[in-house]
């Protein structure tokens, strides 16, 4: 089959991409029943949900790179030539702005001459370029990743970009500062450039600031649905209480928030739970709470005053939570779990040991991220 995006194959972004969409899903389908099978559980298995498989992403973090002839380009890590990185043109899960974006940077580091960053010596100016993108109101948020092993043209850097002729508008120019050792994106120093410090998304009638560093699921389309699936599910009334954890910028909470008594979320980052706590404010939701905490600590302290719990909901990071944090969550004794997940198997082995006390009414898949192997899980557990 002929791929769509003339860099497939070479750009370490997308796997499947050269397989049919409607294959991709039957193949996520395949391997939830195959890992359902591998766990022994006998469960009603919805269809995959799907969404529109292109321009589904809401933020990229590109990398700058030295390939070894002197030339700085800017995209993904190669999955064809190892430790180099795939200058990308376009990037068709992401946006169709992109290309135009990722042209004008390129060139502005020609014209400067601000070399990439070298990860193996530590030296260079260059090394991310964050896009976020808020797919319902067209705004879009940049994010220029240095170290500061340089000084560059900031001025011109936001005239070109806010300058350039897009379908979205960028609303948000970022310099972000960063001496670290590591390899990732670590948001040291934040300096607004142009524009507003966040971006805006509208999701269910809710308004969400995005910033350069928040968390935010990755593909709006498909958790406008997730989220309004999970208030359908969760059976609320406005009597019963209900414990998000790992609750991010508050998104699911905010969405039971309207049929519940009263959500708490528990989230480790504090700034994002400032955001949780923001997103609360311009909703004007005041039946929520946030806490700081790690999912652990919050339980080995505060699992007391969530007792009998009407709805718990947990949706963990892709590598899940340890068997004694399951065990942990049991003795909240919530009356139903929602429990979702982007690692199917870790989530059907911590479903092994909730199931001695819970039935499991369903599994329903998300298809979150096309043309990758990924796929989140959502499942609904009663007390038994
Ligand atoms: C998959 S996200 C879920 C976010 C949220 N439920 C949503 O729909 O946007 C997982 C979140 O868990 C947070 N997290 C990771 N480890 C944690 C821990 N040990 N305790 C509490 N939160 C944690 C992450 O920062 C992230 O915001």
């Amino acid at each position: 089959m002929s791929t769509v995006c003339k860099h497939f194959g070479d750009c370490g972004g997308c796997s499947f991409q050269d397989i049919p969409y409607l294959e991709q899903l039957c193949k996520k389908e395949e391997e939830i029943k195959r890992l359902l099978r591998e766990a022994e559980f006998e469960v009603l298995l919805k269809p995959i949900n799907h969404y529109p498989e292109w321009f589904y992403r809401n933020k990229m973090e590109f990398c700058f790179y030295d390939n070894g002839d002197g030339k700085t380009v800017c995209g993904l890590y190669s999955k064809k030539f190892k430790n180099k990185v795939t200058d990308l043109e376009e990037c068709l899960i992401f946006s169709p702005d992109i290309g135009i974006i990722l042209a004008a940077v390129k060139d502005f580091v020609k014209a400067g001459n601000y070399p990439a960053y070298n990860k193996y010596n530590y030296k260079g100016f260059l090394r991310h370029l964050v896009v976020r993108e808020a797919k319902f109101t067209s705004q879009i948020m940049v994010g220029l990743v240095t170290t500061g092993q340089a000084a560059f043209d900031r001025a011109g850097f936001v005239k070109l970009l806010a300058g350039l002729k897009l379908n979205s508008s960028i609303k948000s120019i970022y310099h972000i500062l960063n001496d670290s050792m590591s390899d990732a994106v670590i948001f040291q120093e934040k300096n607004l450039l142009y524009g507003e410090p966040f971006i805006r998304e509208e999701l269910g009638g809710f308004q969400f600031n995005i910033g350069i560093d928040t968390f935010f699921q990755v593909n709006p389309r498909a958790i406008d649905d997730f989220y309004a699936k999970i208030r359908g599910y969760a059976g609320l009334d406005k009597t019963k209480s209900v414990l998000d954890l790992f609750c991010g910028t508050g998104s699911i909470g905010m969405f039971l928030a309207k049929d519940a008594k009263y959500v708490w979320g528990v989230e480790i980052e504090k700034a994002i739970v400032e955001a949780a706590w923001e997103n609360a404010k311009i909703n004007n939701i005041n039946n929520i709470s946030f806490a700081v905490s790690d999912t652990k600590n919050f339980l080995n302290t505060q699992s007391y005053f969530h007792q009998g719990v009407d709805l718990l909901i947990v949706n963990p990071p892709r590598c899940g939570v340890s068997p004694k944090v399951v065990k942990s969550l049991l003795t909240l004794n919530a009356k139903r779990i929602i429990y979702s997940s982007c690692n199917p198997k870790s989530l059907f082995e911590d479903l092994k040991l909730m199931c001695q006390f819970y039935r499991l009414e369903f599994v329903e898949p998300f298809d979150f991220f096309p043309h990758t192997p990924h796929c989140e899980c959502l499942t609904i557990l009663n007390k038994i």
